[in-house]
């Protein structure tokens, strides 16, 4: 029984962008097991912006191509710098779970290249920001947390527009495409606490088409 029933139905954000409640809570395990094995390949690690700050996020990626950072810019990436080799193949468990929520969001066959995951540590936050260094714009952003309970910021098209602040939780799945893609969002500074399935941390995986 859940006794939360309505924080799992789906929640319109803005034309082309949907909150999924609860979606990717019953492969949570796989999804949690296939993280760690992606990390053991290719750790977490802390990517410098083009100004030269350390992100308190943790990042890596796994599929044909991944997001990274450093002095020179923001790019996507068939190769992880660390190690010189591809990054990690992408999860069926991962493409499937991205496909099935797209097409819940009304985007059909959405395959997606490149999932960033994101691992937050309570203080860690992601200011506001718009995924725009895909060349593809027509495909949505899908976005999986997973572990200690967030806020997500939810803007608009401009920067200038205020967030809306909506609670995410472990499971919870954000589609965003359409007249949304470009769209302001970011996660507010992480609270403490701890996760049964995650302990002290969260996770975020977030695909994209990139080409
Ligand atoms: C992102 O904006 O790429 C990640 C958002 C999140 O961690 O939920
Ligand atoms: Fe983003």
């Amino acid at each position: 029984m859940n006794l939360f029933d309505d924080a799992d139905d789906d929640l319109p954000l803005a034309p082309g962008a949907l909150k999924l409640g609860g979606f990717a809570r019953d492969i949570d395990v796989a999804l949690l097991a296939a993280v760690a094995d992606i990390a053991r390949d290719a750790p977490f690690r802390h990517l410098v912006t083009p100004g030269g700050l350390r992100m308190s996020v943790a990042m890596t990626n796994c599929g044909e191509a991944g997001w990274v950072s450093d002095r020179t810019g923001y790019r996507y990436e068939s190769c992880d710098p660390e190690s010189g080799r591809p990054w990690p193949a992408m999860p069926q468990l991962f493409r499937d779970l991205a496909a099935r929520a797209a097409a819940r969001a009304g985007f059909a066959d959405f395959q997606p290249q490149a999932c960033l995951v994101n691992r937050y540590v309570p203080g860690s936050k992601l200011s506001l920001h718009q995924d725009r260094d895909e060349r593809n714009l027509v495909e949505p952003i899908v976005s999986v947390s997973l572990g200690l309970p967030a806020t997500f910021l939810w803007g608009g098209a401009t920067r200038a527009e205020r967030p809306h602040r909506l609670p995410l939780v472990h499971g919870d799945v954000v589609v965003w495409g359409g007249p949304s893609r470009l769209n302001f969002h970011g996660i507010d500074t992480l609270p403490q606490g701890a996760h049964p399935a995650t302990g002290a941390l969260r996770y975020n995986l977030t695909f994209r088409r990139v080409r």
